[in-house]
């Protein structure tokens, strides 16, 4: 991983590192052609090689997560760290019209979002290599070097996204691991409208002064928690889910009804999407599409019709589960591909895959789960509803 300096960034957005990437970028870097390639460029370049290589590189690896990055600069890290595009302009929304700053903008990606939407923004970081690569990635916005935990603007609205990685690259779930710490941004901005991203993973528990907990998915996967505050947060909402899905989105809130009965599978098993799993919206969903529990502690849900547009799962047959009749199971209906979905039982998916001896043409998914202390199987079609 190569390490960025302040020169290097200044010779990359010069006249003659912006030619010198034109020509690396023109180079395959293919498993197979990459050595080759290093060596092209290193003749083409002398010295300055390797933030150019680098540079190209780390842009074909950005354009899998942010909207333009074609003339971004970043660090391998920086990358690694910086929120989607996607989840970026959903969380900036909520900034429209607004002055904010953003006390740990790293290379940008979020500042870019807030860009486009709030009246005003600012950008800081403590890191000086970020800060310079900000500056080209988000042009004509303020970029300054600023400890987030002493204020150093008046905007009315603050946002914050923490580092999560300690130096070993491990993440770490700890609120006072993170970097600024949760707690010491909650305690410096209590007078203003904050919103801190975090890791989904946390325990809410240790955020007690955040207002409402938003859990955000994109594309089925779950990125991030946003903690916010004051005029940030919905009024009358403390728990939300927002589920990106390519140009569409749809949101849900424990304001919502969570009358949901508990009963036996009906025509489709339903797994609610994780973010909705993870903000604790499970019967709030089932109650808007009129689905049950088929046990109040696990997450899946059943119905005689699934919500639109998403993959669940239609009931072919249920029952007690015990590895050897789910074996002969499989067999009769000729399953050779199986999907399993485990939740609430102790079973690891790959060994008990292994130890089934699938063989056949059909393809079916199990969902493995218990009802009380029974457990039972469910093996399903799954189709795009
Ligand atoms: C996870 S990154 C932010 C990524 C950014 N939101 C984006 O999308 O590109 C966290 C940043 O916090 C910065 N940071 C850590 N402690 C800080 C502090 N006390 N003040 C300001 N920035 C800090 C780090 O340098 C790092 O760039």
């Amino acid at each position: 991983m190569y390490a960025f300096t302040s020169s290097d960034v200044a010779f990359l957005r010069s006249a003659a590192g912006t030619a010198a990437l034109a020509e690396v970028d023109a180079l395959p870097f293919t498993d197979s052609s990459r050595l080759h390639d290093v060596g092209v460029a290193r003749k083409l370049l002398g010295e300055s090689f390797a933030p150019v290589v680098e540079t190209v590189l780390l842009r074909r690896r950005a354009a899998a997560k942010l909207d333009s990055p074609s003339s971004w600069l970043f660090t391998d890290d920086a990358l690694q760290q910086a929120t989607a595009s996607a989840v970026a302009r959903h969380r900036a929304a909520r900034f429209a019209g607004r002055d904010v700053h953003d006390v740990t903008c790293s290379i940008g990606a979020d500042l870019f979002a807030l860009s486009q939407v709030a009246a005003r923004c600012v950008g800081s970081d403590l890191d000086p290599v970020r800060l310079a690569m900000a500056r080209n990635n988000v042009p004509g916005r303020l970029v300054v070097r600023a400890d987030a935990l002493r204020p150093v603007s008046r905007a009315g609205a603050v946002t914050a996204d923490p580092a999560r990685r300690d130096s070993a690259g491990r993440r770490k779930w700890n609120p006072s691991d993170f970097v600024p710490p949760l707690d010491e941004l909650a305690s410096v901005y209590a007078g203003v409208d904050l919103a801190v991203k975090c890791a989904p993973g946390i325990d809410f528990a240790v955020a007690p002064w955040a207002d409402e907990i938003e859990v955000v998915s994109l594309d089925g996967a779950v990125r991030e928690a946003c903690l916010w505050t004051r005029g940030l947060a919905t009024p009358g909402v403390s728990r939300r889910a927002s589920v990106l899905h390519g140009s569409s989105s749809w949101t849900l809130t424990d304001a919502e009804p969570d009358d949901c009965p508990v009963a036996p599978p009906g025509a489709w098993l339903v797994d609610p999407d994780g973010a909705v799993v993870r903000a604790g919206l499970v019967r709030h969903y089932a109650a808007r599409h009129g689905l049950w529990q088929l046990d109040e502690r696990i997450a899946y849900l059943s119905g005689d019709a699934p919500p639109p547009g998403i993959r669940a799962f239609r009931v072919l047959e249920h029952g007690h589960y015990t590895e050897k009749s789910l074996k002969s199971l499989l067999r009769t209906r000729g399953v050779g591909r199986l999907e399993i979905l485990v939740r609430g039982l102790d079973v690891d998916p790959n060994t008990l895959r292994k130890r089934l001896k699938l063989s056949g043409s059909s393809e079916a998914t199990v969902v493995l789960t218990r009802v009380g202390s029974r457990p039972v199987f469910l093996l399903c079609q799954a189709e795009r509803t």
